[in-house]
């Protein structure tokens, strides 16, 4: 014989049930909290990587240039951004100062020297670190020989008089090191008179910087963002990304961004007036608008002459090597928004699938189909939500 359960123990059993379950959800999201424990590892580790940096570098005495430093990532419109600071003529800028001797390392940890020596290096951020330091000071004498060699030199309107006074000392039979020898005090003493040192790299994480912001109180940093959608569809016509990969690369690309963006939120001496995160969209579209707020951040003098070079950069005609990254391009403008007129959208949302948690922080959105995608009236900007303390691994 069947038991008569009353209708209103029903009730109470539901009602003691939905109860249960709401205290143990509430139980789960907010007294188990791992993600704020995943959130103290992430920054332990970030902290372990940091000391790993600290290298018993002496304090700046605060006299000589402003150390600046644009921090990004390949294909994010950096040339751009360092031209238009290089339009002032109080800046010395190096353009990826770092990359000639990154290469060295990759195949040689030992780098020759003015002084006859070799030193080796076990870790190439550690090696950043010191190589950053003798830049800073415009130590230029105290930088591996490779570093003088690179063709890169010519980006900086101030750096390529010492490639130009290079060839005409080994033009005239004097040995490349001999050479050096009497170009470097040129390059110092121009870059001792400029009012900021900038250098623009995307080969070092945020975390390199940290300890060198505390030994260079005068230090700023410009993060300069992208949208990764844009910069990885860039990428991939430089090889960085191919099809059986793009995912595990776009994971590991976001990432980066996201840990680089985490360090900075979380660096108590990288506060608003030393560091300065902003948009290559931003910059493209509003020039003059977004220069003005960098020069003030960066308390560069914003003159006429910056003006009226800025004016070149943005409109002249179209005559630079990099046909997607032009920093005279004929319209900077249009030029931001171009990847979405190309870009498949398979591509598009690979990259959606495992970059939306740094979209979330950075302003961005999904694009939910190809129609969106080419509509450039459908803007794909968001209101930043808050930092999530997560990222997603595939
Ligand atoms: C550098 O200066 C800061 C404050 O000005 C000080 O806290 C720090 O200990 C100094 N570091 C070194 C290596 O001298
Ligand atoms: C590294 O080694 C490769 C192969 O030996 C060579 O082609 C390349 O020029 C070297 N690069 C540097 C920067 O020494
Ligand atoms: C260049 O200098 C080297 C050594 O100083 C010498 O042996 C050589 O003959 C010189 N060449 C010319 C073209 O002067
Ligand atoms: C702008 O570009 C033109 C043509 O390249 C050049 O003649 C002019 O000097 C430039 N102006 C500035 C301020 O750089
Ligand atoms: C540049 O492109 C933008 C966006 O497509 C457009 O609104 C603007 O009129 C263009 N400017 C010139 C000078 O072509
Ligand atoms: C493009 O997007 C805008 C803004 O979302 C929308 O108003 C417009 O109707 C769209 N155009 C087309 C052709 O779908």
């Amino acid at each position: 014989m069947g038991v008569i359960i009353p209708f209103h123990y029903y009730r109470r059993r539901k009602v003691f049930i939905t109860g249960c379950t709401i205290i143990f959800l509430f139980v789960i999201i907010f007294c188990n909290d791992k993600a704020f424990t995943y959130t103290k590892e992430y920054l332990e580790s970030l902290k372990k990587r940091q000391s790993r940096a600290s290298l018993g570098i002496k304090n700046s005495t605060g006299s000589g240039p402003v150390p600046v430093v644009i921090l990004t990532y390949m294909r994010s419109g950096s040339s751009f951004c360092g031209d238009v600071l290089q339009a002032s003529d109080d800046v010395f800028y190096l353009f990826e100062p770092l990359r000639n001797v990154q290469f060295h390392f990759r195949n040689s940890s030992a780098f020759d020297y003015l002084d006859d020596k070799k030193r080796s290096y076990t870790n190439f951020l550690d090696f950043a670190a010191i190589f950053l330091n003798d830049i800073f000071r415009c130590n230029f004498e105290n930088l591996p020989l490779i570093f003088f060699s690179d063709w890169f030199l010519n980006k900086g309107h101030k750096s390529k008089e010492f490639v130009a006074c290079m060839n005409k000392r080994t033009a005239t039979n004097t040995s490349e090191i001999a050479a050096i020898r009497q170009c470097t005090p040129v390059m110092k003493r121009s870059c001792l008179t400029s009012k900021h040192i900038i250098i623009k790299t995307i080969r070092i994480p945020l975390t390199t910087l940290v300890p060198l912001a505390e030994l260079f109180p005068k230090l700023r940093i410009v993060h300069l963002l992208r949208d990764p959608r844009a910069t990885l569809y860039s990428q991939s016509f430089f090889g960085m990304v191919n099809k059986d990969t793009s995912q595990e690369y776009a994971t590991m690309f976001c990432r980066r961004v996201y840990d680089d963006l985490t360090t900075a939120k979380h660096t108590s001496s990288l506060q608003s007036s030393r560091y300065f995160s902003v948009s290559y969209e931003h910059l493209a579209k509003y020039s003059l608008e977004t220069t003005k707020i960098l020069y003030n951040f960066l308390e560069i003098n914003f003159n006429a002459k910056v003006i009226s070079r800025l004016e070149n950069l943005t409109k002249a005609e179209n005559t630079c090597d990099e046909p997607e990254l032009c920093t005279k391009s004929s319209n900077s403008s249009a030029e931001a928004d171009k990847w979405r007129l190309s870009i498949p959208y398979s591509f598009v949302h690979a990259v959606d699938n495992v970059c939306h948690m740094l979209y979330s922080i950075v302003g961005l959105q999904s694009i939910p189909d190809e129609h969106h995608l080419r509509n450039l009236s459908f803007s794909i900007k968001r209101k930043n939500i808050h930092d999530l303390g997560d990222f997603r691994y595939i």
